[in-house]
């Protein structure tokens, strides 16, 4: 899709939050992530773009993300100054983006759960959901870097009926706080973002390690038995917990431990 980037600017891009970052407000937009990749070289480091409304919300693995109004469509382009590997922070940033998702609905008096490696529920159902693209960082200097347009859907207020047209037990923010309570959006943004760059810094230098701890107390299926659907195959087993890459760690039916780093877990 074509963008019209100044019919797009929505309300401009503000900087806001104790951890400094940039707000980029639209009002319709296919998705965040694909406005996000199509102005990566635009955008600069820690701009988040928010949308009222998609009309083509991606969900992970080709699925599509239900975008109605009144819940939150955020994506954050990120250029960490690192070099990227796979035990750099941009492997499990999709972790982090979760762990800070948990934090917030923690505080808020909720129990989530995290869903390997990135589904956040309340009470079994499904209530924000994270897709993350690398892009390359376009550089003068010999040393190129990985960039990261990562989204997250947030349901905040949802009807019933949107809900049950879900294919998966799904629930919103609304629904678990007492009655009559409609969610802001910006207010719940802002909580957010502050939330997320709290210990962004410290992610990048420590990767995985930072926060592994806090991952595992919010794991959910833990000596559960699972199904795992990778892109090749279907496994199944018991959910041992994660490594300390942030994969998956599952005993397989023939005893085998083994380590995944990509797939959906379903209960058994
Ligand atoms: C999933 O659970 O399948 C991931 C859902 C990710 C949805 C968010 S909404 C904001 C951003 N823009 C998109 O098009 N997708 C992500």
């Amino acid at each position: 899709m074509e963008y019209n980037f100044p019919r797009f600017m929505g309300k401009s891009i503000r900087s806001e939050g104790e951890f400094h970052h940039n707000i980029l407000k639209l009002n319709t937009i296919d998705s965040t992530n694909s406005f996000a990749k199509a102005h990566f070289d635009e955008l600069i480091d820690r701009t988040a773009v928010v949308a009222d409304y998609q009309t083509a919300g991606r969900g992970r693995a080709g699925r599509s993300w239900c975008s109605l109004e009144g819940n939150l469509f955020l994506t954050l382009i990120l250029k960490p100054n690192i070099p990227f590997s796979q035990e750099s922070a941009h492997a499990t940033m999709t972790h982090y983006m979760g762990v800070s998702l948990c934090l917030l609905l923690e505080k808020m008096g909720l129990r989530p759960g995290l869903k390997w490696p990135n589904d956040i529920l309340v009470d079994g159902k499904k209530i924000a959901g994270i897709l993350a693209e690398f892009v390359p960082v376009a550089s003068k200097s010999s040393r190129s870097r990985m960039g990261i347009v990562i989204g997250i859907g947030v349901n905040l207020n949802m009807k019933d009926s949107d809900l049950e047209a879900i294919d998966q037990p799904a629930v919103s923010l609304a629904q678990l706080l007492p009655p009559k309570r409609r969610l802001d959006r910006d207010h719940f943004l802002t909580a957010y973002l502050d939330t997320f760059f709290e210990e962004y810094d410290l992610f990048l230098r420590n990767g995985f390690t930072q926060i592994a701890r806090t991952y595992d107390s919010f794991l959910l299926y833990k000596g559960e038995k699972i199904r795992l659907q990778t892109e090749q195959n279907t496994r199944r087993g018991i959910l041992k917990g994660i490594s300390p890459g942030g994969a998956l760690l599952l005993e397989e039916e023939n005893g085998q431990q083994n380590e995944y780093y990509a797939g959906d877990v379903w209960l058994e």
